[in-house]
């Protein structure tokens, strides 16, 4: 039986497959609250590297993480006082928060705090496990996906706009390797749970994609109303 009391959206998916921008333009028009939980692991990858505790010392980042105050604000991520929105959008921290996420102990610390986010009058959640193990009664859970080559080639456009040097062939490389860590890890990996609608962003646009979704929330509306 799904939980339609406060609607979840689960949006699952591999780095850099546009999942963030998708989930939050949903949240936006439903009126939605927003979880971007790859931002709590980059968080405490952060605040890890800030307290010289190693990224691989899973009870250390487990202890440090039921003691952060980790706060989102208007999309800014507090760390404490400290905002650090910008701080963990960096490859560094984008690494981390992959390799201190493999770590069972640093997932159930942040368990609770992102079923949390769960209030009226619903929630699009954004992440590797929202469908699969924190919200496993969302009522709709969509696996957003792409190929490499296409999101390396998204990733390389956009550092260029932003005048930053890049390297097609190392985004690449480095994707692939995230995405091996994050879908062999034990704990939680990246999978499509079979009640997932699969959404390949390779050759849709942003629109298409949110489209996409709002139609199958309608369609979740729908079937739940004539039953
Ligand atoms: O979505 P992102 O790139 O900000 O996520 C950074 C890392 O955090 C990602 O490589 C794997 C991890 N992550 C996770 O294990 N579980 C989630 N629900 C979200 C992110």
């Amino acid at each position: 039986m799904k939980n339609t009391l406060i609607p979840v959206i689960a949006i699952d998916g591999p780095s850099a497959s546009g999942k963030g921008t998708i989930s939050q333009l949903v949240a936006e028009t439903l009126g939605f609250h927003y979880l971007d939980s790859g931002a709590l692991y980059r968080v405490v990858a952060f605040a890890a590297k800030q307290n010289g505790i190693s990224w691989a010392d899973a009870d250390a980042l487990a202890n440090m993480t039921e003691m952060l105050d980790i706060r989102f604000e208007h999309g800014a991520v507090f760390l404490g006082s400290q905002e650090i929105s910008q701080e963990i959008r960096s490859e560094a921290m984008g690494k981390g928060a992959s390799e201190v996420s493999a770590h069972p102990q640093v997932r159930s610390a942040l368990t609770m705090l992102q079923q949390e986010f769960a209030k009226p009058p619903g929630l699009v959640a954004d992440g590797r496990d929202m469908g699969s193990v924190i919200f496993p009664d969302a009522v709709l859970k969509i696996f957003l996906t792409a190929s490499a080559e296409t999101r390396a080639e998204r990733r390389y456009k956009q550092l260029l706009e932003r005048n930053v040097d890049a390297d097609y062939t190392a985004i690449l490389q480095d994707l692939q390797m995230r995405d091996k860590r994050d879908s062999e890890r034990s704990t939680a990996p990246l999978v499509q749970t079979p009640d997932a609608l699969l959404l390949d962003t390779s050759h849709r646009t942003i629109d298409e994609a949110v489209d996409f979704v709002l139609n199958a929330y309608k369609n979740v509306l729908n079937s739940s109303l004539s039953h």
